[in-house]
Protein backbone atom coordinates (compact mmCIF):
# COMPACT_ATOMS: atom_id res chain seq x y z
CA UNK A 1 0.00 0.00 0.00
CA UNK A 2 1.35 3.31 -0.75
CA UNK A 3 1.36 5.32 2.30
CA UNK A 4 0.99 8.48 1.01
CA UNK A 5 -2.24 10.07 0.84
CA UNK A 6 -0.91 12.19 -2.57
CA UNK A 7 -2.87 15.51 -3.40
CA UNK A 8 -2.92 14.32 -6.87
CA UNK A 9 -5.02 17.58 -7.21
CA UNK A 10 -2.49 19.81 -6.43
CA UNK A 11 -0.20 18.26 -9.16
CA UNK A 12 1.71 20.95 -11.53
CA UNK A 13 2.15 19.94 -15.17
CA UNK A 14 5.31 19.43 -14.52
CA UNK A 15 4.94 16.32 -12.21
CA UNK A 16 8.65 15.19 -12.10
CA UNK A 17 11.27 16.53 -9.24
CA UNK A 18 14.83 15.78 -9.70
CA UNK A 19 16.95 15.07 -6.57
CA UNK A 20 20.57 15.65 -6.02
CA UNK A 21 22.49 14.23 -3.12
CA UNK A 22 25.68 15.89 -1.93
CA UNK A 23 26.07 14.25 1.10
CA UNK A 24 29.07 12.80 -0.45
CA UNK A 25 30.50 16.41 -1.06
CA UNK A 26 28.82 19.11 1.29
CA UNK A 27 27.92 16.82 3.73
CA UNK A 28 31.16 15.62 4.66
CA UNK A 29 33.39 18.09 4.14
CA UNK A 30 33.06 19.52 7.11
CA UNK A 31 32.88 16.67 9.42
CA UNK A 32 35.32 16.00 12.20
CA UNK A 33 35.31 12.53 11.23
CA UNK A 34 37.34 12.08 8.19
CA UNK A 35 36.16 9.09 6.00
CA UNK A 36 38.21 7.21 3.70
CA UNK A 37 37.39 6.80 0.04
CA UNK A 38 36.33 3.53 0.24
CA UNK A 39 33.91 4.45 3.45
CA UNK A 40 32.64 7.61 0.92
CA UNK A 41 32.38 5.18 -2.16
CA UNK A 42 30.49 3.03 -0.15
CA UNK A 43 27.80 5.72 0.83
CA UNK A 44 27.92 6.80 -2.57
CA UNK A 45 26.72 3.04 -4.03
CA UNK A 46 23.86 3.28 -1.35
CA UNK A 47 22.59 6.45 -2.96
CA UNK A 48 23.08 5.32 -6.48
CA UNK A 49 20.97 2.36 -5.63
CA UNK A 50 18.20 4.27 -4.15
CA UNK A 51 18.03 5.79 -7.47
CA UNK A 52 19.18 9.77 -6.94
CA UNK A 53 19.03 11.43 -10.32
CA UNK A 54 22.22 12.91 -9.12
CA UNK A 55 25.27 12.58 -6.42
CA UNK A 56 28.30 15.11 -5.83
CA UNK A 57 30.83 12.49 -5.33
CA UNK A 58 33.25 15.09 -4.01
CA UNK A 59 35.57 17.99 -4.68
CA UNK A 60 38.81 18.33 -6.58
CA UNK A 61 39.82 21.28 -4.13
CA UNK A 62 42.88 21.64 -2.36
CA UNK A 63 43.64 18.77 0.13
CA UNK A 64 45.05 21.84 2.64
CA UNK A 65 41.46 23.66 2.16
CA UNK A 66 39.67 20.98 2.62
CA UNK A 67 41.21 17.65 4.01
CA UNK A 68 37.87 15.41 3.82
CA UNK A 69 37.84 15.37 0.11
CA UNK A 70 41.07 14.22 -0.71
CA UNK A 71 40.88 10.95 -2.59
CA UNK A 72 38.14 12.50 -5.00
CA UNK A 73 40.19 10.92 -7.69
CA UNK A 74 39.89 7.36 -6.26
CA UNK A 75 36.45 7.41 -6.02
CA UNK A 76 36.02 8.86 -9.51
CA UNK A 77 37.29 5.78 -11.04
CA UNK A 78 35.38 3.36 -8.77
CA UNK A 79 32.16 4.74 -9.84
CA UNK A 80 29.46 2.23 -10.68
CA UNK A 81 27.84 2.12 -14.60
CA UNK A 82 24.81 4.03 -13.60
CA UNK A 83 22.64 6.69 -15.26
CA UNK A 84 22.74 9.01 -12.61
CA UNK A 85 24.26 12.70 -13.13
CA UNK A 86 27.59 12.25 -10.84
CA UNK A 87 29.39 15.50 -10.59
CA UNK A 88 32.18 16.82 -8.38
CA UNK A 89 32.92 20.61 -6.92
CA UNK A 90 35.45 22.59 -8.83
CA UNK A 91 36.99 25.93 -7.62
CA UNK A 92 39.12 26.93 -10.42
CA UNK A 93 40.89 25.74 -14.09
CA UNK A 94 43.21 23.20 -11.77
CA UNK A 95 39.84 21.44 -10.58
CA UNK A 96 38.42 21.22 -13.77
CA UNK A 97 41.31 19.63 -15.06
CA UNK A 98 41.53 17.29 -12.72
CA UNK A 99 37.99 16.54 -13.32
CA UNK A 100 38.58 16.00 -16.92
CA UNK A 101 41.14 13.74 -16.09
CA UNK A 102 39.03 11.39 -14.26
CA UNK A 103 36.42 11.29 -16.82
CA UNK A 104 34.08 12.57 -14.78
CA UNK A 105 30.53 14.15 -17.11
CA UNK A 106 29.78 17.13 -14.84
CA UNK A 107 31.53 19.57 -12.77
CA UNK A 108 30.47 22.14 -10.62
CA UNK A 109 31.96 25.64 -10.52
CA UNK A 110 31.25 27.54 -7.51
CA UNK A 111 30.93 31.40 -7.27
CA UNK A 112 29.08 33.27 -3.83
CA UNK A 113 27.07 36.71 -4.76
CA UNK A 114 29.12 38.50 -2.28
CA UNK A 115 33.20 39.55 -2.82
CA UNK A 116 33.92 38.33 0.98
CA UNK A 117 32.48 34.91 0.47
CA UNK A 118 34.65 34.67 -2.93
CA UNK A 119 37.58 35.80 -1.12
CA UNK A 120 37.35 33.44 2.01
CA UNK A 121 36.28 30.14 0.02
CA UNK A 122 38.41 30.42 -3.45
CA UNK A 123 40.73 33.14 -2.49
CA UNK A 124 39.22 35.15 -5.35
CA UNK A 125 37.26 38.52 -5.84
CA UNK A 126 33.87 38.76 -7.79
CA UNK A 127 35.62 40.02 -11.10
CA UNK A 128 38.46 37.63 -10.84
CA UNK A 129 36.31 34.48 -10.21
CA UNK A 130 34.27 35.54 -13.36
CA UNK A 131 37.05 35.71 -15.28
CA UNK A 132 37.80 32.43 -13.99
CA UNK A 133 34.79 30.47 -14.71
CA UNK A 134 34.93 32.33 -18.28
CA UNK A 135 38.08 30.35 -18.83
CA UNK A 136 37.26 26.99 -17.39
CA UNK A 137 33.86 27.59 -20.01
CA UNK A 138 36.44 28.00 -22.93
CA UNK A 139 38.37 25.20 -21.22
CA UNK A 140 35.27 22.50 -21.30
CA UNK A 141 34.30 23.24 -25.00
CA UNK A 142 33.93 19.94 -26.29
CA UNK A 143 35.08 17.92 -23.24
CA UNK A 144 33.57 15.21 -22.20
CA UNK A 145 32.99 17.05 -18.41
CA UNK A 146 30.27 19.35 -18.91
CA UNK A 147 29.76 22.58 -16.16
CA UNK A 148 27.21 23.54 -14.48
CA UNK A 149 27.50 26.83 -11.70
CA UNK A 150 26.40 27.20 -7.87
CA UNK A 151 25.81 30.53 -7.23
CA UNK A 152 26.63 31.03 -3.86
CA UNK A 153 24.66 33.24 -0.97
CA UNK A 154 21.96 34.30 -2.98
CA UNK A 155 19.91 35.16 -0.46
CA UNK A 156 22.21 35.71 2.67
CA UNK A 157 26.35 36.05 3.39
CA UNK A 158 27.75 35.16 6.43
CA UNK A 159 30.13 38.55 6.25
CA UNK A 160 28.13 41.14 3.96
CA UNK A 161 24.59 40.05 4.98
CA UNK A 162 21.45 40.68 2.77
CA UNK A 163 21.87 40.43 -0.85
CA UNK A 164 20.22 42.00 -3.02
CA UNK A 165 17.62 40.72 -5.77
CA UNK A 166 19.02 42.68 -8.59
CA UNK A 167 22.29 41.65 -7.83
CA UNK A 168 21.95 38.02 -7.63
CA UNK A 169 19.94 38.72 -10.72
CA UNK A 170 23.13 40.15 -12.81
CA UNK A 171 25.24 37.82 -11.77
CA UNK A 172 23.05 34.93 -12.78
CA UNK A 173 22.60 37.12 -16.54
CA UNK A 174 26.55 36.78 -16.59
CA UNK A 175 26.75 32.93 -15.98
CA UNK A 176 23.73 32.33 -18.33
CA UNK A 177 25.77 34.22 -21.15
CA UNK A 178 29.16 33.06 -20.86
CA UNK A 179 26.92 29.88 -21.20
CA UNK A 180 26.37 28.17 -18.20
CA UNK A 181 23.22 25.64 -18.58
CA UNK A 182 22.72 25.42 -15.10
CA UNK A 183 22.71 27.56 -12.30
CA UNK A 184 22.23 26.26 -8.75
CA UNK A 185 21.02 29.28 -6.48
CA UNK A 186 22.13 28.11 -3.03
CA UNK A 187 21.50 29.24 0.40
CA UNK A 188 24.96 28.68 1.85
CA UNK A 189 24.28 28.92 4.99
CA UNK A 190 20.67 28.63 5.35
CA UNK A 191 19.47 32.19 5.90
CA UNK A 192 16.83 32.35 3.18
CA UNK A 193 12.90 32.11 3.89
CA UNK A 194 10.09 31.37 1.83
CA UNK A 195 9.15 34.44 1.03
CA UNK A 196 12.28 35.72 -0.16
CA UNK A 197 13.22 32.23 -2.24
CA UNK A 198 10.16 32.50 -3.83
CA UNK A 199 10.82 36.30 -4.84
CA UNK A 200 13.91 35.69 -6.07
CA UNK A 201 13.54 32.54 -8.01
CA UNK A 202 9.99 33.86 -9.58
CA UNK A 203 12.01 36.41 -11.12
CA UNK A 204 14.70 34.41 -12.44
CA UNK A 205 12.48 32.01 -13.81
CA UNK A 206 10.66 34.60 -15.72
CA UNK A 207 13.61 36.12 -17.05
CA UNK A 208 15.77 32.69 -18.19
CA UNK A 209 13.21 29.93 -17.67
CA UNK A 210 12.68 27.26 -14.96
CA UNK A 211 14.67 24.22 -16.39
CA UNK A 212 18.32 26.33 -16.02
CA UNK A 213 17.63 26.51 -12.48
CA UNK A 214 18.31 24.45 -9.66
CA UNK A 215 18.37 25.18 -5.68
CA UNK A 216 20.20 24.45 -3.25
CA UNK A 217 18.81 24.92 0.74
CA UNK A 218 20.29 24.49 4.55
CA UNK A 219 18.08 23.85 6.86
CA UNK A 220 20.56 25.84 9.62
CA UNK A 221 16.81 27.75 10.84
CA UNK A 222 14.73 24.87 10.42
CA UNK A 223 13.44 26.35 6.60
CA UNK A 224 14.78 24.12 4.01
CA UNK A 225 11.52 22.52 3.27
CA UNK A 226 9.30 25.63 3.48
CA UNK A 227 11.71 27.21 0.97
CA UNK A 228 11.54 24.16 -1.30
CA UNK A 229 8.16 24.32 -1.37
CA UNK A 230 8.34 28.07 -2.52
CA UNK A 231 10.77 27.48 -5.32
CA UNK A 232 7.96 24.50 -6.61
CA UNK A 233 5.76 26.96 -6.79
CA UNK A 234 8.08 29.26 -8.55
CA UNK A 235 7.91 26.40 -11.19
CA UNK A 236 11.76 24.71 -10.16
CA UNK A 237 12.01 21.30 -10.36
CA UNK A 238 15.66 20.57 -9.91
CA UNK A 239 17.17 20.43 -6.26
CA UNK A 240 19.94 19.61 -3.71
CA UNK A 241 19.61 17.87 -0.67
CA UNK A 242 21.33 15.71 1.45
CA UNK A 243 21.31 12.40 2.89
CA UNK A 244 20.49 11.99 6.69
CA UNK A 245 20.82 15.92 6.47
CA UNK A 246 24.56 16.12 6.88
CA UNK A 247 26.49 19.22 5.87
CA UNK A 248 28.41 22.74 6.53
CA UNK A 249 31.18 24.57 4.77
CA UNK A 250 33.89 25.26 6.65
CA UNK A 251 33.85 28.75 5.04
CA UNK A 252 30.72 30.33 6.31
CA UNK A 253 30.65 30.40 9.88
CA UNK A 254 26.91 28.97 10.97
CA UNK A 255 26.44 26.66 7.86
CA UNK A 256 24.57 23.97 8.89
CA UNK A 257 23.22 20.69 7.44
CA UNK A 258 21.64 20.74 3.98
CA UNK A 259 17.87 19.61 4.03
CA UNK A 260 17.68 16.10 4.90
CA UNK A 261 16.55 14.06 1.34
CA UNK A 262 14.89 11.67 2.94
CA UNK A 263 12.11 14.68 4.08
CA UNK A 264 12.34 16.29 0.32
CA UNK A 265 11.52 12.69 -0.92
CA UNK A 266 8.40 12.27 1.54
CA UNK A 267 7.17 15.81 0.85
CA UNK A 268 7.57 15.81 -2.72
CA UNK A 269 6.16 12.22 -3.35
CA UNK A 270 3.23 13.24 -0.85
CA UNK A 271 2.51 16.23 -3.21
CA UNK A 272 2.22 14.23 -6.07
CA UNK A 273 5.46 14.77 -7.65
CA UNK A 274 7.79 11.54 -9.07
CA UNK A 275 11.32 11.86 -7.53
CA UNK A 276 11.93 8.32 -9.02
CA UNK A 277 13.84 7.03 -5.34
CA UNK A 278 13.47 3.70 -3.87
CA UNK A 279 12.50 5.29 -0.35
CA UNK A 280 13.67 1.80 1.21
CA UNK A 281 16.97 2.35 -0.05
CA UNK A 282 16.88 6.24 0.28
CA UNK A 283 16.38 5.06 4.00
CA UNK A 284 19.28 2.27 4.15
CA UNK A 285 21.56 5.10 2.56
CA UNK A 286 20.45 7.12 5.55
CA UNK A 287 21.23 4.54 8.26
CA UNK A 288 24.35 4.31 6.46
CA UNK A 289 25.39 7.60 6.62
CA UNK A 290 24.59 8.22 10.39
CA UNK A 291 26.79 4.77 10.96
CA UNK A 292 29.63 6.31 8.95
CA UNK A 293 29.80 10.07 10.78
CA UNK A 294 28.24 9.54 13.95
CA UNK A 295 26.92 13.36 13.73
CA UNK A 296 24.46 13.03 11.22
CA UNK A 297 21.15 13.98 12.12
CA UNK A 298 18.56 11.96 10.27
CA UNK A 299 15.90 13.45 8.58
CA UNK A 300 12.91 14.71 10.65
CA UNK A 301 10.69 11.90 8.47
CA UNK A 302 12.66 9.29 8.79
CA UNK A 303 10.78 7.98 11.80
CA UNK A 304 7.59 7.92 10.13
CA UNK A 305 9.25 6.69 6.55
CA UNK A 306 10.74 3.67 8.36
CA UNK A 307 7.43 2.91 10.00
CA UNK A 308 6.24 2.18 6.22
CA UNK A 309 9.63 0.96 5.09
CA UNK A 310 11.33 -1.47 7.97
CA UNK A 311 14.72 -2.17 7.43
CA UNK A 312 14.24 -5.25 5.25
CA UNK A 313 16.07 -8.63 7.45
N1 LIG B 1 42.78 20.92 -6.55
C1 LIG B 1 43.86 20.51 -5.88
N2 LIG B 1 44.86 21.31 -5.55
C2 LIG B 1 44.78 22.59 -5.94
C3 LIG B 1 43.69 23.08 -6.65
C4 LIG B 1 42.66 22.18 -6.96
N3 LIG B 1 41.57 22.57 -7.63
N4 LIG B 1 43.88 24.38 -6.90
C5 LIG B 1 45.06 24.71 -6.36
N5 LIG B 1 45.60 23.63 -5.77
C6 LIG B 1 46.88 23.54 -5.05
C7 LIG B 1 48.02 24.15 -5.82
O1 LIG B 1 48.57 23.21 -6.70
C8 LIG B 1 48.97 24.49 -4.72
O2 LIG B 1 49.61 23.34 -4.25
P1 LIG B 1 51.09 23.38 -3.59
O3 LIG B 1 50.97 24.18 -2.33
O4 LIG B 1 51.40 21.94 -3.35
O5 LIG B 1 51.94 24.03 -4.62
C9 LIG B 1 48.04 24.95 -3.59
O6 LIG B 1 46.78 24.34 -3.87
C10 LIG B 1 47.86 26.45 -3.54
O7 LIG B 1 47.51 26.91 -4.83
P2 LIG B 1 46.90 28.36 -5.08
O8 LIG B 1 46.53 28.49 -6.50
O9 LIG B 1 47.85 29.40 -4.49
O10 LIG B 1 45.56 28.28 -4.26
P3 LIG B 1 45.12 29.04 -2.94
O11 LIG B 1 46.00 28.72 -1.78
O12 LIG B 1 44.87 30.45 -3.29
O13 LIG B 1 43.71 28.28 -2.68
C11 LIG B 1 41.85 27.12 -3.67
C12 LIG B 1 42.68 28.39 -3.64
C13 LIG B 1 40.61 27.43 -4.49
C14 LIG B 1 42.64 26.00 -4.31
C15 LIG B 1 41.47 26.69 -2.24
O14 LIG B 1 41.00 27.81 -1.55
C16 LIG B 1 40.40 25.61 -2.23
O15 LIG B 1 40.63 24.49 -2.64
N6 LIG B 1 39.21 25.94 -1.73
C17 LIG B 1 38.15 24.95 -1.63
C18 LIG B 1 36.85 25.62 -1.47
C19 LIG B 1 35.77 24.63 -1.13
O16 LIG B 1 35.86 23.44 -1.34
N7 LIG B 1 34.72 25.16 -0.56
C20 LIG B 1 33.62 24.32 -0.17
C21 LIG B 1 32.32 25.05 -0.11
S1 LIG B 1 31.75 25.60 -1.67
ZN1 LIG C 1 25.89 23.81 0.68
Amino acid sequence: MNPFAKHEDSVNVQKTVYINDVGPRDGLQNQAKVLSPEQRLSLINALEQAGLDGIEVGAFVSPKAVPAMAGTDSICQALPQSDCHFSALIPNMKGFELAQEQGLKLASLVMASSNTMNEKNIRMNNPQTLDMIKQVFNAAQGSHTKLQVYLATAWECPFEGHMSEDAVLALAEQLISMGASRLVIADTIGAADPKGVKGLLTRLVEEFGADIFACHFHDTRAMGLSNIYAALEAGVRRFDASIAGLGGCPFAPGASGNVASEDVVMMCEQMGYNTGIDIAKLLDASDLAMLLTQTAPGGKAKTWLRKHYPVAS
